[in-house]
């Protein structure tokens, strides 16, 4: 017995000493000190025993059993200390490491342009309209003035889908579109922002697809003047107040009379310079009367109403701005590019 008991300490040393978690550790602790364990199963059997031999054996079984309870508590507790120890090295924050940079978005340059546009308009009343960038042969063309076997209404210039539907070529539809939901009542008062389409190959300043902004005041007595006035506000917005304009007479089908805006150049002071093609003045916009046949396609008694309407290439007017050389950019959107404007 006393060899069993000997042999069971040795063995529940080496278990105690292998633990490597606290769960293996009470499986040792079971085994060996449990009520079914190895040493209650000695104790149990002490009664076989002669008078003689059952002190010694139950002092040894003692002992053994308190080597054991005391092996394994240090051993718990060095268990402990471990996981401890692990935890903190796991949950360690190195507060020196370089915090992640965030990527912070902004707007596009062209939504940019486009915003401050609305914003300038919408202080002076008007309301943005919109219209659909699939349009119909009627109001692309026809509401506009824009008789059958005009240039523009080319297949060769339009993107067309059937006979009767084409990509818009022009935000000017949405003019006719917004009257007619007036029935003929004024005042209309809309600025109206989009993408429009054109077959053209795309190079350093055309693009097949672009954007324009439209503005239209329809009202009683709505004269030249108007028009002139609103675009010097429009154009010392944007360009300066230092920037004078100009209107040199156009042709549209859709106005009359027609004009074209020019502002004067900042690079050369009205001098001359490559950008304004030695002329002095940029040319921005296309302006004018509205032609009293689209008021009355519209529904509108052009003996009653008159109004002014424009159109400009917001891509234009960011290229004069900011000094972009080609449209191009606008579209292939490179962030290096896009970020330069992120907080115009
Ligand atoms: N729709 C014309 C274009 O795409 C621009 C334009 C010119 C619009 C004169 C107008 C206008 O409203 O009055 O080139």
């Amino acid at each position: 017995m006393k060899e069993r008991l000997q042999t069971l300490k040795q063995e529940a040393l080496d278990q105690v000493n292998s633990a490597s978690d606290q769960r293996a550790l009470q499986d040792v602790k079971v085994y060996y000190l449990g009520k079914k364990g190895q040493i209650t199963d000695v104790l149990k059997g002490m009664g076989k025993l002669s008078k003689e031999e059952r002190p010694v054996v139950g002092q040894l079984a003692n002992e053994v059993r308190d080597e054991i309870t005391e092996a394994i508590e240090t051993k718990q507790q060095t268990l402990e200390k471990q996981a401890i120890e692990k935890q903190l090295q796991e949950e360690a924050v190195d507060v020196t490491l370089p915090g992640k940079p965030s990527q912070i978005g902004g707007s596009h340059l062209l939504m940019s342009v486009i915003r401050d546009i609305e914003d300038l308009f919408t202080s002076m009343g008007y309301q943005v309209a919109e219209g659909p960038e699939v349009e119909t042969d009627y109001y692309n063309f026809e509401a506009l003035n824009l008789p059958k076997g005009h240039p523009a209404r080319d297949m060769q210039d339009s993107f067309y889908i059937t006979e009767e539907l084409l990509m818009r070529t022009h935000t000017s539809p949405v003019q006719a579109r917004t009257m007619n939901k007036h029935e003929g009542k004024g005042p209309v008062k809309i600025i109206c922002p989009g993408k429009v389409y054109r077959r053209d190959t795309d190079d350093a300043t055309h693009s097949h697809q672009f954007t324009q902004i439209e503005g239209l005041y329809v009202d009683e007595n709505i004269r030249m003047s108007d028009l002139k006035g609103t675009l010097n506000v429009l154009a010392k917005h944007l360009f300066g107040e230092d920037r004078e304009i100009r209107l040199r007479p156009s042709f549209f089908p859709f106005t009359e009379p027609s004009v074209e805006m020019d502002i004067s150049c900042k690079v050369c002071g009205g001098d001359g310079c490559s950008v304004c093609k030695k002329t002095g003045w940029i040319e921005i916009l296309g302006a004018g009367l509205v032609h009293p046949n689209v008021l009355e396609m519209a529904g509108f008694d052009s003996n009653k109403y008159s109004g002014f309407a424009f159109g400009m290439g917001p891509e234009r007017i960011a290229m004069l701005k900011y000094g972009i050389e080609d449209i191009r950019h606008f579209y292939t959107n490179d962030v290096r590019f896009l970020k330069q404007f992120h907080r115009v």
